[in-house]
């Protein structure tokens, strides 16, 4: 068992910021959340449990002792629940285009790419130092078609200690020759991913059908059944931009909506499923979201870049939609989760403008609460300050914002609006302590 003491700061509920100045939190050696409070929990155990806690305890023996970070915030990790690792190198650039050129031209002439397992290291090593940098400790994460370079990602993961499903990317129309797998490739390659990972890791597997343009009926219907049969989550993109709707329509001619399309080949909801973007779901892709627990992945940066639209965030939470947070590397431009709570914030304040008020807009324990314990659910009991609750939380040194006697409340708002990964000086993940992976 470890216990920390540091300003403790989380969302358990959305509406507002739990906060015990100079609490107190104590982790089991599997890395579980025991109990958090004011006091030392050692303290106020009887000397007969204090001295059974001890022989079970493998780690830091003796017992009392307090890991002490002074008066810096200690917060839940975040949560990334949609990007795409091969399109690293392209963050910041090719922003003059919108979603279907913007993929021809840019993207999957990179993620051609991918089929060079050294190119593949090179990019790869990069994007996962970042998001140990950034302090995102769980990913749902794109892959490309090819396996070895996609394990290469899952391994390279698990070495820095970080949790994540990676996908093995499903394509096999409508792109590049070169940049497309068969059926059967796409369902052996995903099976080996699952068989190389296994469950019982932080790293595990998770069926990626790229789009349905991207995805024949035959390959997204086999995707289904593997995902049914071997119990594996989805990820996939949803109604993000106007141009990609109507080509759906043309392709799906039999679906309601573009959710339906995923729905009628098990690939919706049927296991936990996460769909990005839903910029301009109609009322019954919304009946068939909430009916089926399909997390809403909101994307703002990416949904600006791209200039696919706004998601209305806001109206699917009203309307009991799950909704998680992502970055969408490269659609989205920056991999900071601090970054996409201040966009998803704006967005909705736009949303609320153009609603005359009638739509209130995100709070801050709102946005937070989505990019950590929202997004964290996809995981299990992650993102949250509660017992049970495993502990993947960031320590961070905010003195440098911090001149002018600003409460904890104030604090945690500078962090999250001014404040970058300069100031995250320590990353914990299922309770253990991520060192900087090389690069
Ligand atoms: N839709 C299909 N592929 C992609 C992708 O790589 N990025 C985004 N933003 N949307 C997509
Ligand atoms: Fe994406």
């Amino acid at each position: 068992m470890k216990i920390y003491r540091a300003n403790l700061l989380w969302t358990p509920t959305p509406e507002k910021f739990e906060i015990i100045p100079h609490g107190y939190i104590a982790v089991s050696d599997e890395g579980k959340i025991l109990s958090v409070g004011e006091q030392n929990p050692i303290e106020n155990l009887s000397e007969k449990s204090r001295n059974s806690i001890e022989s079970q305890s493998k780690v830091n023996a003796s017992l009392g002792e307090v890991i002490d970070f002074g008066d810096k915030l200690l917060i839940p990790a975040f949560n990334d629940l949609h990007l795409h690792a091969p399109q690293y190198r392209n963050n910041g650039l090719a922003m003059d285009l919108e979603l279907l050129p913007w993929l021809n031209t840019y993207t999957f002439p990179e993620e051609m790419k991918f089929k060079d397992l050294a190119y593949a290291r090179k990019i790869y090593t990069r994007f996962v130092h970042e998001l140990w940098m950034q302090g995102t400790m769980r990913a749902a994460i794109f892959g490309t078609i090819h396996l070895e370079a996609t394990q290469l990602l899952a391994q390279l993961l698990q070495d820095a200690g970080l949790g994540a499903y990676v996908g093995l990317v499903a394509m096999n129309r409508n792109s590049p020759e070169d940049l497309r797998n068969s059926t059967e490739q796409a369902i052996h390659d995903t099976i080996a991913l699952d068989e190389q990972l296994g469950r019982n890791g932080l790293v595990k597997a998770i069926v990626t059908p790229r789009f349905i343009p991207s995805c024949t009926e035959d390959m997204s219907h086999a995707l289904g059944v593997i995902a049914r049969e071997r119990q594996l989550p989805v990820q996939s993109h949803l109604s993000e931009n106007i141009s990609e709707i109507e080509w759906v329509k043309q392709l799906e001619p039999l679906s309601t909506c573009y959710g339906d399309a995923y729905n009628r080949y098990g690939l919706f909801g049927q296991t936990p499923t996460l769909m990005a973007h839903c910029c301009y779901s109609d009322d019954k892709e919304k009946a068939l979201m909430r009916a089926n627990g399909v997390y809403v992945v909101h994307c703002p940066t990416s949904n600006y870049n791209l200039a696919s639209g706004m998601s209305p965030i806001r109206s699917y939470l009203n309307e009991g939609i799950k909704v998680a947070l992502g970055t969408d590397i490269s659609g989205g431009h920056y991999m900071s989760m601090l970054r996409i709570i201040q966009y998803a914030i704006q967005t909705s304040k736009i949303h609320y403008a153009q609603s005359h008020g009638q739509v209130p807009f995100l709070s801050l324990s709102e946005a937070f609460y989505l990019a950590t314990k929202s997004g964290g659910t996809f995981f299990g009991k992650v993102g949250s300050f509660e017992p049970g609750y495993d502990f993947d939380a960031l320590v961070v040194d905010d003195s440098y914002l911090n001149f002018a006697n600003y409460s904890l409340q104030e604090r945690i708002g500078r962090f999250i609006y001014i404040g970058d990964d300069r100031d995250i000086r320590v990353r914990f993940c299922l309770g253990k302590e991520l060192k900087e992976p090389q690069i």
